[in-house]
Order: structure tokens, then sequence, then C-alpha cells
């Protein structure tokens, strides 16, 4: 008896600590699990509904896979991709026969109007429809063409393409969140190849329910290429993915840290008739979107139909040049969107934490992007960010005012301040500017 009951709490010690390793492994799997990519759910996901622009109804998505059976939820280049057809009705309202677009019209106007002959807009909003954003309006004025501008019933395709260097991440997630119900296709192009790129923040999950808009090119082999023949192997892997490319739809390109307006593009995607090439003026925001350059704004030549670079590549034309920004003249555009109080969108140049503005400054030195005589290290760039100066050390930067400012930074920024805190708030601003 005695030697039972002696047995007992022995065995249940050895218990114990079976079920405890138990525990453990148990754990060890969960948090396995957590951090690996989920790579059997990816292949269902890429399966299920895919809205490609959230005013439509969902539709079923027609993405193919050929060859590989396991990839990320991201697009790859082995895959096959088929863009949906939107229509337009569902972005205007009709009152008694007179066709507005939704986001620009008064409705409440409208609901009281005798006269329903014509649209009347809201504030920042123009054209007989109510479907041209200030930025566009301007734009056409300015241009002092002839513009004659129809509504589609079925809105083009956006092919938007831009690049990425390796500490540029932050303000791709920004485009992509910004821009995402109006582009149906992103093609995010990385010169990056660090471990931590943004290939591996894809399969870790970065922007999850937005990957199946997403084709992923890394082109570090290609960082000292002309700038032509990276343009030439992108264009021609969008061929080869995208099944239903038409002539009408838009390319776009831009060069990193560069967020488009998501109203211009969402125009150029409703209407015909507008003039291309198209350039965007952007904003010219230094360190984040706190300073802006003293010029204010470049021009980036960003937009055109698929039709005229499909031409411009068969002919190895002029045109190439032009769309590759080599002429960034105005005369050479069919349209300049944004001019100095309303922007085409924003240029975040070098919104990017000290240590990596100097790696980044590196790069730019050693492609003769620029030219930096002093060496620099984290206490002079943090100086430069704190008192607002260019990378001279001398030309002063303007002060932008969060508050009072319309186009103080994109509204995925403005919405996830929390998030973006540090291209919002100047963390090295000097006590005395207070
Ligand atoms: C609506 O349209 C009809 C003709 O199509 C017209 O007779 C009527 O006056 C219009 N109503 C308003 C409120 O404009
Ligand atoms: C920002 O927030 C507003 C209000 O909640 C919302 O209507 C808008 O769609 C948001 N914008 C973006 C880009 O998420």
């Amino acid at each position: 008896m005695i030697k039972n009951s002696a047995m007992q709490p022995r065995l249940d010690g050895k218990l114990a600590l079976l079920y405890t390793l138990l525990v453990l492994q148990v754990l060890i799997v969960m948090i396995y699990v957590a951090t690996t990519p989920p790579s059997e759910l990816t292949v269902s996901t890429t399966h299920t509904s895919v809205t490609f622009v959230k005013f439509e109804k969902p539709k079923e998505p027609k993405i193919r896979q050929t060859i590989r059976k396991k990839f990320p939820i991201y697009q790859t280049i082995n895959e096959e991709v088929v863009l949906n057809e939107i229509k337009t009705f569902t972005l205007f309202e009709v009152y008694n026969h007179t066709v507005c677009w939704k986001r620009g019209v008064d409705d409440q106007k409208m609901k009281s109007s005798e006269d329903l002959q014509k649209c009347i807009c809201i504030h920042g909003w123009h054209g007989s429809d109510c479907g041209q954003p200030e930025v566009v309006w301007r734009a056409i004025m300015a241009s002092k063409q002839n513009i004659n501008l129809k509504y589609r019933k079925i809105a083009r395709r956006i092919i938007h393409t831009f690049f990425l260097h390796e500490h540029n991440s932050a303000i791709a997630e920004v485009i992509v969140e910004e821009l995402y119900n109006v582009v149906d296709f992103f093609v995010i192009c990385d010169f990056s190849n660090a471990e931590d790129n943004f290939h591996h923040k894809l399969l870790k999950g970065l922007l999850q329910q937005k990957q199946k808009k997403i084709l992923y090119i890394n082109i570090a082999t290609k960082m000292h290429k002309p700038s032509r023949i990276v343009s030439k192997y992108i264009w021609d892997k969008l061929k080869t993915v995208v099944r239903n490319l038409r002539d009408d739809d838009i390319y776009i390109t831009t060069e990193p840290e560069q967020i488009l307006n998501s109203r211009a593009l969402m125009f150029l995607k409703v209407y015909n008739g507008w003039p291309q090439p198209i350039g965007f003026r952007l904003r010219w925001s230094v360190y984040g979107f706190f300073w802006q350059h003293p010029l204010k704004t470049t021009i980036t030549v960003g937009a055109c139909t698929v039709g005229l670079m499909r031409e411009a590549y068969q002919s190895n034309s002029i045109m190439l040049e032009q769309l590759e920004g080599d002429l960034s003249e105005r005369d050479s555009l069919g349209l300049v969107i944004g001019d100095l109080n309303h922007y085409g969108g924003w240029y975040c140049y070098l919104c990017q934490a000290p240590a990596n503005i100097i790696t980044s400054l590196h790069d730019k030195v050693k492609s003769k992007e620029i030219q930096i005589e002093k060496t620099i290290d984290v206490p002079f760039i943090e100086d430069l960010i704190g008192s607002g100066l260019w990378l001279d050390g001398k030309t002063n930067l303007l002060r932008v005012s969060k508050s009072r400012d319309l186009y103080f930074a994109p509204e995925t920024i403005l919405n996830n301040t929390w998030k973006y805190d540090w291209l919002v708030e100047n963390f090295y601003a000097k006590l005395d500017y207070y």
C-alpha cells in the first residue's frame, strides 16, 4: 500500500512532464504555422471571388494557373491573368434621363431641383455631368485644346507599373492601398535583392487581401541596364501574363516614391477623348509630407493607352523616349494633370528613415543621379530633416501645414496617421520651431 501511494506522485510527475512536452510541441507547431506563408491557403484564394473594382458587383476572376500548382497569392510571371470588364453605369446617377457622375453630383440639390436637364455639381467637381475632378478640369482648361469628352459604357482597365528600391516599401504599400479601387493590375518592379525585400514582405502577408491584383517582378539584375531595356522587359512580361489587354486600356509607369491622384486616374478610366500621353505634375515632398521642395512640383510622364505603347515598341519611335521620360517637355505631352495648387499626385522624395536615406543616396551617387561632396552620416541627415534643408545643406525647404493643406498627403496616409506617423510628423524638428 505504502509502495503504491509513493508510486502515484512519481507517475503523476511523469505524466505532467509528458503533458507539458505535448503542450510545448503543439505551441511550436502553432507558431510555425502562424509564421510560415500559408501556401495551401494561397492556391484556394486565387480561385475565390475577386472584386476587381470596389464599385462593381464581385465577379469570379478568371485566373488560370499554368505550370506550377504551389505559388504565393501574388501573381508571378508564370501565371496568366484575365482582366475583368467593368461597366460604368453603377458610377452614374440618372435623374429623369440626365446622367450625372455620382461622386461629383449634388444629390440633394438634384432631388429638389425643378430643372433636371443639367447636373448640379458639388464643390471640387466640374463638367456637364460633374465627372471632372478639379485637377483634371484645370488641366483641360490650361491645355487650351478643344477636348470633347464622352463617358464610356465599359471602363478602360488600368495597368500601373511602378519601381521600387530597397527602402521604398512603405510608399509602395501606400500606392497599392491608395489606388486599389481604380487600378486593375499593379506591376511591381523591385530593384532590391535584399533578404527582406518587397517579395519577402508579400510572402509574409503584406497587402494580403490585395495581392490578387499584383504582379511582382524582381529586376535586381537589370539595375544598371538602360531604362529602355528594362521597360521593354517589363512590357514583354506583362503581355505574356495578361491575356486580354486591349488597345484602349491604360498603361501607367511611375518612378519609386510617386503616388498618383486616384481621382485623375478614375477620370482617365471612364472617359474618352483626352489627348495623350498624359503627364502628371506631382507635389514634391521631401523626407516626409511635412517638407516641400522649393520648386514645389515635378512632372512625370505617366500614362498612355496600351495601343500607343504597342505602336511605340513596334516602330521603336521617338515616342518611346518621351514615354520613358527622357523628354519631360510639356509640349510633347497631350495633357498635364496637376498645377501649382492642385496636384496630379505626390513625389515623396527620400521618404525613409535617416539610415536608409544614406543607403539610397549612395545608390543615387553611384548611378550618377545626384552628386554629393560632403560626407554624409545619420546626424547630418537628421539635421537636414529637422531644420528642413535640401541635400546641399543650404537650400531651405518649404513647410507644409497638415491641417490647412488640402493636398497634404494621399488619403491612405491621412486615414492612417498612426501607421505612417513618420511621414506626417517631423520627429527631428528642432524645438525652437514651436
Ligand atoms: C422629366 O422628363 C420629361 C420628359 O422626358 C419632362 O416632361 C418632365 O418635365 C421632366 N421632369 C423634370 C422634373 O424635369
Ligand atoms: C479614408 O476614409 C474615408 C472616411 O472613412 C473613406 O471614405 C475613404 O474611402 C478612405 N480612403 C482610403 C484611401 O482608404
